[in-house]
């Protein structure tokens, strides 16, 4: 069997957390992957763009048994009951994925004020949501109010530097996200292979877990987060082509379909995004060159300066994506789905990653030394 301390501090069996993914619903995947015993993320960031995307707010809302008419309060209050009642039997863990950067503060704080207040309000959850999962902002100042109510803290970076601000804020496990990573990645990107050993040296010790992000989808993967000296691995491309996931049969497809070489980096809506390789996603490359070249020079930009037609081109695309408009979608995804070859149950896919890991794992002194 596979431990970590991970497993410990959570109380999930395997050293595996399914990442948050917004703006899309994760609200089903959640359910399932903090039943097959990984730690399960409910992504909130769905519930903050009602007014540009409403599509995206009404589909996240449907699977939180709520409706379109909710506010965002309302809704928060519903998936977590939702997937505490979906979980309680099986002891399933889960958490919520909130992004905290300065444009997103106000909304930041109604999400978690309110998950907090819910917990409050209904004692016997604490068994189940344990987890408040912070990113794409500054960890400091969050530390009162998330370690105050007794969560779990954790907040992704993709640097040393923010790890170290992570450990200054007093956050539990910081996890260190690698260019592979699907989706948002930052503006001066390093690859997990040295990442994650880098933070690990940086910040790890008695108090202070930390787990990779970016390329891990298999027990190859997984078994390397260990070596490299992290406590588990946080996975997204591989959980959104699963059976359960909220994400529609396009999506899934195209991350199965997706081969050598076959995703690349253009604009996303707050920075650099990696998405899958289509001739939609290759025209949005090259209009990041001319529009955005800070993209791949590594010079933030952002909405007060940038050409909004790049924006309105991504944001175009997403809506095509949800209407599995094939020939005008634009979708997400990491390097890892170039490994990803099936779609199956959540349950089988972390069964398999559990036995394969705990095989290398075992198989490793034999192998390699004498
Ligand atoms: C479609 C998609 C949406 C994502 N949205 C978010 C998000 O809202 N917040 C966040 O912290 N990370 C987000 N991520 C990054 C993941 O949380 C995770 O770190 C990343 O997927 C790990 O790399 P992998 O795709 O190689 O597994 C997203 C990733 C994908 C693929």
């Amino acid at each position: 069997m596979i431990k970590s301390r991970l497993c410990d501090l959570v109380g999930i069996k395997y050293p595996i957390i399914q990442a948050g993914m917004g703006p899309f619903s994760n609200n089903n995947l959640c359910v399932a992957t903090a039943n097959a015993g990984v730690l399960g993320l409910l992504s909130m960031s769905g519930l903050c763009g009602r007014e540009i995307q409403p599509y995206v707010y009404n589909a996240w809302v449907k699977t939180a048994d709520g409706s379109p008419d909710d506010d965002m309060a309302t809704a928060v209050e519903k998936v977590l009951l939702r997937t505490y009642n979906k979980t309680k039997d099986k002891g399933g863990v889960f958490g919520i994925n909130v992004m905290v950067s300065a444009e997103m503060k106000k909304e930041a704080d109604i999400i978690i004020n309110k998950a907090i207040e819910v917990r409050e309000k209904h004692p016997e959850m604490k068994k189940n949501f344990k987890v408040i999962f912070t990113s794409a902002g500054d960890p400091v100042g969050w530390h009162d109010k998330i370690k105050g109510a007794g969560f779990i803290w954790m907040h992704v970076v993709p640097s040393v530097k923010g790890a170290l601000r992570c450990k200054k804020a007093g956050v539990d496990v910081i996890v260190a996200s690698g260019h592979e990573g699907g989706f948002h990645t930052s503006w001066e990107p390093v690859h997990s292979m040295i990442l994650l050993p880098a933070v690990v040296e940086a910040v790890s010790d008695e108090k202070t877990l930390v787990c990779g992000a970016g390329g891990y989808c298999d027990g190859k993967t997984l078994a390397a987060a260990l070596v490299l000296g992290g406590d588990g691995a946080q996975m997204g491309t591989r959980f959104i082509a699963t059976q359960e996931s909220d994400f529609n049969q396009l999506w899934k497809d195209s991350i199965v379909a997706a081969g050598d070489r076959g995703t690349l980096v253009a604009r996303g809506f707050v920075g650099p995004a990696r998405w899958l390789k289509n001739p939609v996603s290759e025209e949005h490359a090259r209009n990041t060159l001319k529009k955005s070249p800070g993209v791949y020079l590594g010079e933030p930009d952002d909405m007060s300066t940038i050409d909004f037609s790049l924006i309105q081109y991504e944001l175009d695309a997403l809506e095509a994506t949800f209407n599995s408009n094939k020939d005008k979608a634009l979708m997400a995804g990491g390097e890892a789905a170039q490994r990803i070859n099936d779609i199956p149950t959540v349950n089988d896919l972390v069964q398999e990653i559990a036995k394969e890991t705990e095989d290398i794992l075992k198989g490793v002194q034999k192998k390699f030394l004498a």
